[in-house]
């Protein structure tokens, strides 16, 4: 079965079928993805929290991406895979970004890449896709410029950064951005942005009216009972489901009662 498409995403949004996408780092959970109704899955550099375990996105590199993205793909036949490009490899030289971008497609078998701003990237965005690169944009709450924001802070509340980030959004859409994330900005903001824009937004944290939504696949599983920011829908608690089964292993292993004969090679 072959990959969703940029174009059948951007088809979706003029037929207002929303776009279901979650973030994936392994080839057993983007095997259980493509089992599911997703659409598509975003190689996050969120990778670098809920695999990796540190505060936040900063220190994952390119090469950890493309590892990532190739589990993925490896395990997945249908979602539509987008590689995220990390901090620091796009932010440089035009030429850079672009041989980055390319290295996450070509060995990371991803069929888009993200990066994070808007305005600032637009001849860039413009570059990528006149080279064949397509590139969903990402604003508002950009988990990268954490230490910009000073905090994981709502952004586009003044009048002023709501009037920018619309730029922003536009700059994306005239530079040939098929999609953009709107990420922890008002739902107000974010239907008035999605409103004015002919390419798919997917909202994470920027409320109900965008073309489709994302969410951190460990975090909808509830992988993570310290993690439960005001977005966040947990459907399913894994955490305990995890710890539980667990206990019950190491019960049954400490009483004797596992392995079982029908665990056994006779
Ligand atoms: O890295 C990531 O997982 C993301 C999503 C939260 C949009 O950028």
């Amino acid at each position: 079965m072959s990959r969703v498409t940029t174009r059948q995403i951007r088809n979706w949004r003029e037929q207002e079928r929303k776009l279901v996408m979650v973030t994936c780092y392994d080839a057993t959970f983007a095997r259980l993805v493509d089992q599911s109704a997703v659409d598509a899955i975003l190689i996050g550099d969120s990778l670098g929290m809920v695999i990796q375990g540190h505060e936040h996105t900063l220190p994952v590199t390119l090469d950890e991406v493309i590892y990532h993205c190739r589990a993925v793909a490896r395990g997945s036949s249908k979602a539509h895979l987008v590689g995220d490009l990390p901090f620091g490899t796009y932010q440089g030289s035009e030429d850079e970004a672009l041989a980055n971008a390319a290295r996450l497609m070509k060995e990371g078998g991803v069929q888009a890449v993200k990066l994070e701003g808007g305005l600032q990237y637009a001849e860039l965005v413009a570059r990528m896709t006149r080279a064949g690169i397509p590139v969903m944009g990402h604003l508002g709450l950009t988990p990268q410029s954490v230490h910009q924001f000073g905090g994981y802070r709502i952004q586009g509340r003044t009048l002023n950064a709501a009037e920018r980030l619309k730029q922003d959004a536009h700059a994306l859409q005239e530079a040939g951005a098929y999609a953009v994330v709107l990420e922890g900005i008002p739902a107000t903001l974010a239907a008035e942005v999605t409103e004015g824009l002919e390419i798919p937004t997917i909202g994470i944290g920027a409320g109900g009216a965008c073309s489709g939504q994302v969410l951190v696949l460990y975090d909808l599983l509830g992988l993570d009972e310290r993690f439960n920011p005001k977005f966040l829908k947990k459907y399913v608690n894994l955490n305990d489901a995890v710890v539980g089964a667990l206990n019950e292993y190491a019960d049954e292993v400490r009483e004797g009662s596992f392995p079982s004969l029908a665990h056994s090679h006779h």
